[in-house]
């Protein structure tokens, strides 16, 4: 079968190659094989890539996320059966089939799109906790983030919505405004060093207690430029590279804090049975149509390089996903 193999660290495109490895071997008891149908590419995974991100050391197989279909289950494996249709916890999914411990696996619902399920894992969960647990938001509140065309950015918007609290998004091209209005976005505004003033001529003094950083550094003082009093800002994504820099007058006048989200530290450090629960929320969050994750293009592992330049590149309008057992028809 083919696997994905990233060599060294180094740019994604030169150091992963689609590789004949054995197929997966048959399950032991408390396993299952899944044959990955769809996996999403991250920039959590090109930053591995690059030695700016926990991960395994090359040489390793890699990708954080992805969903399938269960071939085979060993003995005393009672919660699925052969056809389900699975998401994976395991962080090594650009390859055809794996044999997994069935705790790596979570059920999902056959409605529930493919190329949908394998985007799943790690956007939309960080989207409803950075949401839910850092600031006790009223309807009526606003919320501002950076990056908000990024896929976590659009469930935000979206989330947001469907509670009432409005969201200021903060890009870095035009061209998004109208697009991200019509994902349900209050305010779309340009990143730069006026966007306090600009977007408190937006909104006046109403109450705008989180801000939601992904690419750190200026962008994430921008951000804090536009917190109420005592409010927080949430980093969760480094994308500048650059440190996330606050003034002494964010923290001392205007006693904003600082803080990280990582979802290994939160969703996975929680039992499985709030695991399995978030999960269920999500997809049927997705079948509602309530949450969407657009795709811009989907490739094989065969065409490893190129789906990395592709997922590298800026101004992508989706998410750029591999299909390791053939296209989705
Ligand atoms: N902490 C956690 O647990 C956690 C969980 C999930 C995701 N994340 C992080 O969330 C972030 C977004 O992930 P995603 O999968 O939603 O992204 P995505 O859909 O692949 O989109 C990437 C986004 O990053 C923007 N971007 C890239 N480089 C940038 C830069 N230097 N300055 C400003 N914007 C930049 C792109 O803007 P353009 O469209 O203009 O190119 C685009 O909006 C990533 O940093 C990821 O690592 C963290």
């Amino acid at each position: 079968m083919k696997a994905v193999e990233f060599q060294e660290y180094g740019p994604p495109h030169e150091v992963c190659h689609c590789v004949e490895v054995d197929d997966a071997p048959a399950p032991e008891p408390g396993e299952v094989t899944v044959a990955v149908e769809a996996a999403a590419i991250n920039p959590a995974d090109l930053l591995i890539f690059e030695g700016r991100y926990p991960g395994p050391n090359p040489p390793a197989r890699q990708g954080v996320e992805g969903a399938g279909r269960v071939t085979a289950i060993g003995d005393s494996v009672t919660q699925l059966a052969v056809g389900d249709r699975v998401m994976l916890l395991s962080r090594d999914n650009w390859v055809q089939q794996q044999t997994i411990p069935v705790g790596q696996t979570v059920r999902i619902p056959e409605e529930l799109d493919i190329l949908q399920a394998a985007q799943i894992k790690a956007n939309p969960p960080s989207a409803i906790l950075m949401l839910r647990d850092y600031e006790d938001l009223n309807e009526g509140d606003w919320v501002i983030q950076n990056a908000a065309n990024s896929a976590v950015g659009l469930h935000l918007i979206r989330m947001a919505r469907a509670r009432g609290i409005k969201t200021v998004n903060v890009v870095r091209r035009e061209e998004l405004f109208q697009p991200l209005m019509e994902h349900g976005a209050n305010l779309v505004v340009l990143d730069g060093p006026d966007l306090g003033e600009r977007v408190r001529a937006e909104i006046g003094d109403a109450c705008l207690p989180l801000a939601i950083d992904a690419v750190g550094g200026s962008s994430c003082q921008h951000l804090a430029d536009c917190v109420s009093d005592g409010g927080t800002v949430v980093n969760y994504g480094f994308l500048s590279g650059d440190p996330c820099m606050l003034t002494p007058s964010h923290t001392i006048v205007h006693q904003i804090s600082l803080t990280g989200f990582w979802l290994v530290k939160n969703l996975f450090a929680r039992p499985r049975e709030v695991i399995e629960a978030t999960y269920t929320e999500v997809a049927q969050l997705f079948i509602d149509g309530v949450l969407y994750s657009p795709v811009e293009a989907t490739y094989t592992l065969d065409q490893v390089a190129q789906a990395l330049q592709h997922a590298a590149r800026e101004g992508r309008t989706g998410k750029i996903v591999f299909t390791p057992n053939g296209a989705i028809t």
